[in-house]
């Protein structure tokens, strides 16, 4: 990409050049630009640690400084036109020397561990049109002389630690510009109303994770290149415009956790994002029902419009975007039932709809959907039992379908889940013994079992001690278990926390690795209990 519009600028260089011998100024010093170059080369290297010597095995002076790792020069004269040092760990600040580069087109530091201020000098690095120093340390606020890079194509400042406002006026003059990348860093203030006024070429920005506050400036909307916004983590507030909804490009909207952004989202032909693949809005205050011009969006694979207030049944209209992968409607008022048409979605990897008011079972066909690995029903009204088909979902790693109402015993398909790290099933009335502990011992990455408040029955088998050795968490309390705690959880080397509490056990014996009837945490895998404050049984 670089390659043709560099190319196209050579005239210009020419012209400077040429301009230059005819004039011969005089300098401040008698350097050459070659000379020059090689001064701020050496400076840059004298002032940066470089624990790795790439620097300092290779930037010696016997070779030409346009042979120097990472540098690359012009090809008629000896200047730098690219500085490019990725990955290699070098730690301090950026000497000012830097803006004695003036042939340089590309500088890209990234993932190193530059710190203190961006230099205000890289401002007079007027021909720069990649300036990527994303992964470092800077701090400070961005130099308001980055204003005059009006060549600049890409602007990644991401992933530093970098503060203040974004000025007005930091992109009025960079009308090249097709990527801003200012993601995670401390800047605060207001995204600048008219911060995008004057860069039509505009396809990337990237703000979030900042402190930024305010609205979302609506003149965004008229920038037809544009493919990526994220502006999530911030605590913007107002309205999200409305005519970003009809914006023919537009892959990535990212809203998640903006803070109080509130609005509609238009239902009639203003809503058309015929490109788009993620969005997520997740964390907002949004409201009303499930806006049905995602319907139309057929390359949409993310879809996050969690923790809103959005009251609607789960739209069967979903069942049409065939490249989702990603559907999380959780904690907003959800009605209604659980669309058997969703199976249709067999690209489905993540799928939550927990914290609602969904009734009725739980449909058998979601055992089609053979991608999953994230499946969240939780804290809704479901009844009835758990479908045995769920078993066929051997790629699930979480199962949520805790605090419904769930009756029934747990089926033993279970044991096809290989890949099964979570099952939470607290707050139900599932009923029956534990046998089907004995069919979760095939699922040698489970982590955690909760299968607290339900109506179990029976002793706990000897062959709990048989689930997976990951196992960290099991907690089975307020159920209706009988006998002890068997010694053969002692197999479960990597157990923290076992909470059989308020079961039907019978008093504890002497022996004091059997103590029951109380919360354990078991700190060292040799048996070593400790009762939280709460409890009354201490054994060790
Ligand atoms: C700049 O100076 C260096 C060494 O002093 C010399 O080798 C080089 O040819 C000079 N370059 C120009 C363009 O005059
Ligand atoms: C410096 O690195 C470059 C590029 O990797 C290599 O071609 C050159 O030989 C190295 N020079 C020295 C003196 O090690
Ligand atoms: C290069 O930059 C530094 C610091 O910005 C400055 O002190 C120096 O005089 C400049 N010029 C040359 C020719 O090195
Ligand atoms: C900087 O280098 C990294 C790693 O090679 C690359 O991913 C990135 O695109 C480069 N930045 C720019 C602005 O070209
Ligand atoms: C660069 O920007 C600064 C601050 O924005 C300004 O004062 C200065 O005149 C500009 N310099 C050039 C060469 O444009
Ligand atoms: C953004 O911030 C959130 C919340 O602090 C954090 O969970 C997330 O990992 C961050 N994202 C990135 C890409 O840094
Ligand atoms: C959202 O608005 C409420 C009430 O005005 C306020 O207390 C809260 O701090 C705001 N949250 C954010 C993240 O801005
Ligand atoms: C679409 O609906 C919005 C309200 O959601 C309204 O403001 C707008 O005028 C409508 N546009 C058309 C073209 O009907
Ligand atoms: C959608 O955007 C296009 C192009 O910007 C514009 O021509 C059209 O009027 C907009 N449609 C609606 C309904 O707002
Ligand atoms: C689901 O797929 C079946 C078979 O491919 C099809 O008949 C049905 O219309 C689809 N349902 C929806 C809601 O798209
Ligand atoms: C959820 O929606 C139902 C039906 O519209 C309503 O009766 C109920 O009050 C709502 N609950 C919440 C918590 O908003
Ligand atoms: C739980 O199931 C048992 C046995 O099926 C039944 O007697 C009981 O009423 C159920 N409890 C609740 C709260 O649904």
């Amino acid at each position: 990409m670089a390659a043709p519009s560099m190319s196209a600028h050579i005239p210009i260089f020419v012209i400077v050049l040429l301009s230059a011998v005819s004039c011969s100024y005089p300098s401040l010093t008698n350097r050459n630009g070659s000379e020059t170059d090689l001064a701020a080369l050496l400076a840059l290297k004298a002032q940066l640690a470089d624990p790795l010597r790439i620097l300092a095995d290779n930037w010696t002076t016997g070779t030409s400084f346009c042979h120097w790792v990472g540098v690359s020069c012009s090809l008629r004269r000896q200047r730098v036109t690219a500085l490019s040092l990725v990955d290699t760990r070098l730690v301090g600040s950026l000497a000012p020397h830097i803006g004695n580069l003036s042939f340089l087109s590309i500088l890209n530091l990234t993932r190193n561990n530059l710190m203190g201020s961006i230099p205000v000098e890289l401002g007079r690095l007027h021909r720069l049109r990649y300036l990527d120093l994303m992964r470092n340390r800077f701090s400070d606020a961005i130099p308001t002389t980055l204003g005059n890079l009006t060549r600049l194509v890409r602007l990644r400042l991401g992933y530093n630690e970098l503060s203040g406002q974004i000025r007005p006026g930091m992109l009025i003059r960079m009308h090249n510009l097709k990527e801003i990348v200012l993601h995670q860093n401390e800047l605060g203030g207001q995204i600048p109303l008219y911060l995008f006024n004057n860069t039509p070429s505009l396809a990337v920005i990237h703000l979030g994770n900042n402190s930024l506050s305010g609205p979302i400036p609506t003149a965004l909307a008229s920038l037809s290149m544009l493919e990526v916004f994220s502006v999530q983590h911030n605590q913007l507030s107002g309205l999200l415009p409305q005519a970003m909804f009809n914006m023919s490009k537009l892959r990535v909207m990212a809203f998640e956790d903006c803070g109080n952004l509130t609005g509609m989202i238009p239902t009639n032909q203003s809503f058309s994002l015929p490109m788009l693949q993620f969005f997520t809005l997740a964390g907002n205050k949004f409201a009303g029902r499930f806006p049905i011009g995602f319907a139309s969006c057929q390359y949409l694979q993310a879809l996050d419009l969690s923790r809103n207030s959005f009251v609607d049944v789960v739209p069967t209209w979903l069942a049409k975007l065939s490249q989702l992968k990603k559907l999380l409607l959780g904690s907003n008022n959800l009605t209604g039932f659980i669309p058997v048409a969703l199976s249709n979605l067999t690209s489905l990897s993540m799928l939550a709809l927990d914290n609602g008011n969904l009734k009725g079972e739980i449909p058998h066909e979601l055992g089609l959907i053979h991608e999953l690995w994230y499946l969240n029903l939780g804290q809704n009204q479901l009844t009835g039992k758990i479908p045995d088909s769920l078993g066929n979902l051997s790629k699930l790693s979480t199962l949520g379908l805790y605090r419904n109402q769930l009756s029934g015993q747990v089926p033993t398909t279970f044991e096809k889940i290989v890949h099964l790290n979570k099952l939470v099933l607290n707050h139900n009335n599932l009923t029956g013994n534990l046998d089907f502990l004995s069919a979760l011992s095939k699922c040698r990455q489970l982590q955690i079992l909760d299968m607290s408040s339900n109506s179990f029955t029976g002793i706990l088998p000897g062959y709990v001690g048989n689930i997976s050795t990951q196992l960290s968490m099991f907690i089975a309390h307020s159920n209706k278990l009988t006998g002890g705690l068997p010694l053969a959880i002692s197999n479960l080397s990597n157990i923290y926390l076992i909470d059989i509490s308020n079961n039907l056990f019978v008093e504890p014996s002497q022996n004091p690795s059997l103590c029951w009837k109380i919360l354990y945490i078991l700190i060292s895998p040799t048996m070593i209990w400790q009762a939280l404050s709460q409890h009354k049984w201490v054994c060790s």
